[in-house]
C-alpha cells in the first residue's frame, strides 16, 4: 500500500508505526491524510501479527489541526454531506488494538483531538497542546469539547477553548492529558518500547483491557465493574491465561499465542 501523506513502518515484531507526513503544512489534517490514515488502520486491524500501533508526527508538529486552507470555503451542505472528519474519528474509536500517540511540537485543534482519540499520549518536552479553533471563529469538531473536558476538567478545558492558550507538556502531564513526558530525542524510542511491551502481551487480554478502560467513560461505576468482572472471568477460557500464570510459577517468560 503506498501513501502520500503518511509513512507506515514496521519497526519491530507486532508494532506498526504511522507517521503523519505533510511537513509543508505542519501535518494539517486534510481529506487525503485522514483517508490514508483510515486505510493504514484498516490494514493494521486486519493483520493479526500487528499488536500495537504508534501514531506520530514530526519534531515540529504532531499535527497543527484540521487543514484550514481546505476547509475555509466549504459550505454547510458540503460539511454535512461529507460528514467532515467523522469516518476517520470513527475508525480510531472502533479500532480494537492499542494506539499510542507520540507527540512532539504542536498538537492543535484536530491534532490535539487526534491524539486524544488514541489510547494514551506520550509527549516530548516540546509538545504543545491546544484547541485554538475559537481564533478561527469556530470550535473543535472531532470531539475536543467532550474529550478534553474529560481529560483535564472543565476549568482548564474552558480556558484552553475560550482563550486558545496552549498547554505545554509539563502542564499536560499534571492535568492528566498525557501519560508521560520524555526528552524530545527519546520520544520515538520510548513510544516504540511501550508498543513492543504491549505487543509481547496476550492480544486478547490487551483488547479486553482497552475495551474496559474505554467503558469507564461510557457507563456507571457499578455497570463498568460488573462488565469487568464477567470479562475477567472469561479470560480463564483462553490458553493465554494458562500460559501467563504457568510462566510466572515456572519463572520463565510467557509465550502468548492469542488464543
Ligand atoms: N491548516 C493548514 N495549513 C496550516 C495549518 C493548518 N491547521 N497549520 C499550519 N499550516 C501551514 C501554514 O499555513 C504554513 O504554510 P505556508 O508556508 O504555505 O504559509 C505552514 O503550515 C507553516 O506554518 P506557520 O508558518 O504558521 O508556522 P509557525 O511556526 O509560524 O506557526 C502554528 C505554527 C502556531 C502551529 C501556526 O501554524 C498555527 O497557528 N496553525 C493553525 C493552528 C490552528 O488553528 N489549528 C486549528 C485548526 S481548525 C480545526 O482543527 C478544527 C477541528 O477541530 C476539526
Amino acid at each position: 500500500m503506498s501513501f502520500e501523506t503518511i509513512l507506515v513502518e514496521s519497526p519491530s515484531a507486532g508494532v506498526t508505526l504511522i507517521r503523519l507526513n505533510r511537513p509543508e503544512a505542519l501535518n494539517a489534517l486534510n481529506t487525503q491524510l485522514l483517508g490514508e490514515l483510515s486505510q493504514a488502520l484498516d490494514a493494521a486491524e486486519a493483520d493479526e501479527t500487528v499488536r500495537c500501533v504508534v501514531l506520530t508526527g514530526s519534531e515540529k508538529a504532531f499535527a497543527a489541526g484540521a487543514d484550514i486552507k481546505e476547509m475555509s470555503d466549504k459550505t454547510y451542505a458540503q460539511m454535512f454531506s461529507m460528514d467532515f472528519f467523522t469516518p476517520a474519528a470513527r475508525r480510531l474509536e472502533q479500532f480494537r488494538k492499542p494506539v499510542i500517540a507520540a507527540v512532539a511540537g504542536y498538537a492543535l485543534g484536530g491534532g490535539c483531538e487526534l491524539a486524544m482519540l488514541c489510547d494514551f499520549i506520550i509527549a516530548a518536552e516540546t509538545a504543545k497542546f491546544g484547541q485554538p479553533e475559537i481564533n478561527l471563529g469556530v470550535m473543535p469538531g472531532i470531539g475536543g469539547t467532550q474529550r478534553l473536558t474529560r481529560f483535564v476538567g472543565k476549568s482548564k478545558a474552558m480556558d484552553m477553548m475560550l482563550t486558545a492558550r496552549m498547554m505545554d507538556a509539563a502542564e499536560a502531564e499534571r492535568a492528566g492529558l498525557v501519560s508521560r513526558v520524555v526528552a524530545a530525542d527519546k520520544l520515538l524510542d520510548e513510544a516504540l518500547a511501550a508498543a513492543a511491551k504491549i505487543a509481547s502481551q496476550s492480544p486478547l487480554a490487551v483488547m479486553m483491557n482497552k475495551e474496559l478502560v474505554n467503558t469507564a467513560y461510557e457507563t456507571t461505576l457499578s455497570t463498568g465493574v460488573a462488565v469487568e468482572r464477567r470479562l475477567f472471568h472469561s479470560l480463564f477460557a483462553f490458553e493465554d491465561q494458562k500460559e501467563g500464570m504457568a510462566a510466572f510459577v515456572e519463572k520463565r517468560k510467557p509465550d502468548f499465542k492469542g488464543r
